[in-house]
């Protein structure tokens, strides 16, 4: 059965960690289903390891709904949150409701993320209103990095990390059902876990937020543009990538692939009316 908003609040009461990974296309999406994560974002990172941008701001509604429904077709058991992009939510509550509204109904989303504390709680409670479940975003929130001077650890001094206390309340209070915490120090976002009773999901916030998530192409070893501190590469999927389409070149240089086994034939019969 699909894990649900249920069931992240679940794990949480009963002290088990959720795990979170990104995904953005079909065959990507089974493969990480199929290995039983409790979520997958259709995170608007896609910006940067699909589109090769170097930030997430031009990601559209339409991109992500795009990406929603090839992750919604290859993932059957997994809670499927889906990425607000950039001014999607921002321009009014009106504006907030009708793009989730299309990212849950044409692309088949089970939630919506959206980034930000006070400044979009308006917002965040009227998509909630109408029914849909929403998971907040806090810390490092890539959409205001023009705002925020870069890719920057968030809450290092005490009105800093006061403030991501304040609005982790807030969007508790206005009825999300889950919040990132991005790179915070670990301390704050242990205590930000225990003053609400929503699950918390940490991407370098250390480990005692109530679930991970990490971005897949980071955790396989398959994006190497940049690093950050907080991701462990559980593969080098990249290098493997890069060896076998070397080893594929070689091949097909030599004539070696296709071989026969690979190949299609035509009876004798048939064949002999050609010559
Ligand atoms: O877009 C994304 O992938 C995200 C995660 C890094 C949390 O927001």
């Amino acid at each position: 059965m699909r894990n649900s908003v249920s069931t992240f609040q679940k794990l949480k009461n009963e002290g088990k960690k959720i795990s979170m990974l990104t995904a953005y296309d079909y065959s990507m999406a089974k493969i990480i289903d199929e290995s039983g994560v409790n979520g997958i974002l259709v995170g608007d990172s896609l910006g940067m390891v699909i589109k090769g941008e170097d930030n997430t701001l031009s990601v559209t509604v339409d991109e992500i709904i795009y990406h929603t429904k090839a992750v919604k077709k290859g993932a059957k058991n997994s809670l499927i949150v889906s990425d607000m992009p950039f001014l999607s939510y921002h321009i009014s509550n009106e504006k907030a409701i009708e793009n989730a509204g299309r990212i849950i109904k044409e692309g088949g989303a089970n939630a919506v993320k959206l980034e930000g504390g006070a400044n979009v709680i308006n917002q965040l409670k009227a998509i909630v209103d109408a029914q849909i479940p929403v998971m907040g975003h806090l810390g490092l929130t890539p959409q205001s990095i023009n705002a925020l001077g870069g890719f920057k650890i968030q809450g290092k001094n005490e009105d800093a990390a006061r403030k991501l206390i304040e609005d982790a309340k807030l969007i508790e209070k206005a009825g999300a059902f889950a919040i990132v915490l991005e790179c915070i120090p670990k301390e704050v976002a242990e205590l930000i876990t225990k003053e609400i009773s929503i699950p918390t999901i940490g991407i370098g916030a250390g480990n005692k937020c109530d679930g991970q998530i990490l971005v897949y192409q980071d955790m396989l070893g398959m994006f190497d543009d940049f690093v950050p501190k907080f991701v462990k590469q559980y593969a080098n999927v990249g290098n493997t990538m890069r060896e076998s389409i070397k080893t594929y070149i070689g091949e097909v240089e030599e004539g070696f692939f296709p071989q026969d086994k690979h190949s299609f034939k035509i009876n004798e019969t048939e064949l002999k009316k050609l010559y």
